[in-house]
């Protein structure tokens, strides 16, 4: 694909994924919030069969919300659904994974130090890892396991921690990320499409035909609902952690993405339960040292630099041209970026000490750059950049 055509195409199907993941965590923020802060209303409500009673002020204005028991006398004449946030951005995350991560497999999902695969099998099995992990969490939540939340907690997340392990070993270690991203994200949206909305559904007819729901519908939209809780903060994370290549680069990628999804889940139980006016500082207190211990645990070793070594700033020039300028560069020779990924151009060597810090921490500390190394890039031309960092990237 021509690429100014690939950027354009990137820009405005990730710009509609942001909006429309925005819009749909925005609003599934706001309706855990909405519930866990229902108080008892007073008697003339509850006589009306309202069970929970919440006062806001927003945007210059008083609202006033009510929750009923089961269902009001009768149906309004507007009702409004909230599920097209949630499908929209199912689909404008499919899109976005099929332009970057398929169509550009080349590029991002195959690393043939990992696995030598074909542009088609890396598909297929980016496809068949998305329908395996969300067609098991499907037979699962259908089973008694749902009504046993730890249980079915605990399986999801030795599921998670094989699925994360075994991508990691056919990918690209941002490629394996961004499957689990696309898995949990499919649950989720499916929770919407296969529990949540026909469990309303349900409720809607049963009100107008003046049955009593079901309750086991119910049940089962707020089971769904609560994993959607959870997952949330994991999927965030996963979203932009294409751009954090110290988690995703280091040897253990895959516990680490584990640790983070647990870390994250953690937060948010943090704030569900602040929600009912629960203060667990503890959570919190946890989760931050956990992510400090995480960090301390993944740190790139310091290089030792020998003080007595000279430095030829030619030879930094050389391996900065030979293995990073092939893309970026005013004029790439890459076949595939021609135009300097994220605008960054290391042409002489003043530009080169500009973005010392980058370089470092890219092509030194986390090693993704070159991007799957595809210039070959030597441990010893690594360690070259590293002294001439610690010597404070002269040019001269
Ligand atoms: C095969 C092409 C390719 C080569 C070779 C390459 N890069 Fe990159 N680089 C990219 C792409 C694509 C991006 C944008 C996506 C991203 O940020 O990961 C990028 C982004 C960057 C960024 C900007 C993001 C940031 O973290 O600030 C830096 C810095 C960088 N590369 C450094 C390097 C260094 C240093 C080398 C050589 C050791 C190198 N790159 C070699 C493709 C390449």
């Amino acid at each position: 694909m021509d690429p100014y055509i690939n950027e354009w195409l990137n820009l405005i199907i990730r710009f509609a994924h942001l909006v429309t993941g925005v819009a749909w965590i925005g609003a599934s923020f706001y309706f855990v919030w909405l519930d866990n802060h229902l108080q008892t209303p007073p008697k003339w409500k509850d006589e009306k069969g309202i069970k929970g009673d919440l006062w806001a002020v927003h945007g210059g204005g008083f609202y006033e919300v009510a929750k009923y028991k089961l269902a009001p006398p009768e149906i309004p004449k507007t009702l409004h659904w909230f599920k097209w946030e949630a499908y929209t951005t199912w689909l404008t995350g499919f899109l976005l994974l099929t332009l970057m991560f398929y169509v550009g497999a080349e590029s991002y999902l195959i690393d043939t130090r990992v696995a030598d695969l074909t542009q088609m099998q890396a598909i297929g099995i980016g496809l068949g890892s998305i329908i395996v992990g969300f067609g098991s969490y499907e037979l699962l939540v259908r089973t008694k396991l749902k009504d046993h939340g730890l249980i079915l907690g605990i399986v999801l997340l030795v599921l998670a921690t094989a699925l994360s392990y075994g991508l990691t070993q056919v990918f690209s270690a941002r490629g394996a990320y961004i499957h689990i991203g696309a898995i949990i994200g499919s649950i989720m949206a499916g929770n919407v499409f296969f529990g949540i909305i026909p469990s309303q559904k349900a409720l809607v007819d049963a009100v107008k035909n003046g049955t009593a729901p079901d309750p086991a519908y119910g049940m089962n939209a707020k089971v769904r609902s609560t994993h959607n809780t959870y997952t949330t903060l994991p999927i965030l994370f996963i979203m932009i952690s294409n751009h954090y290549p110290i988690t995703y680069n280091h040897e253990y990628n895959w516990l680490v993405l584990v640790v983070i999804i647990m870390l994250t889940a953690a937060v948010r139980q943090y704030f569900v339960m602040r929600h009912f006016g629960k203060q667990k500082p503890a959570i919190l207190v946890g989760a931050v040292v956990g992510l400090v211990a995480l960090a301390f645990a993944i740190a790139p070793k310091a290089v030792k630099v020998d003080a007595a070594q000279t430095l030829d700033i030619t030879k930094v020039e050389q391996i900065i041209k030979a293995r990073c300028s092939t893309c970026h560069s005013a004029t790439p020779t890459d076949e595939v970026f021609t135009v300097a990924p994220a605008g960054v151009a290391f042409d002489d060597i003043q530009t080169m000490s500009q973005w010392a810090s980058r370089i470092k921490a890219r092509g030194v500390d986390s090693k993704d750059m070159p991007l799957m190394n595809k210039t070959n890039m030597t441990e010893q031309e690594r360690q070259y950049l590293a002294m001439w960092y610690a010597k404070g990237a002269p040019t001269k």
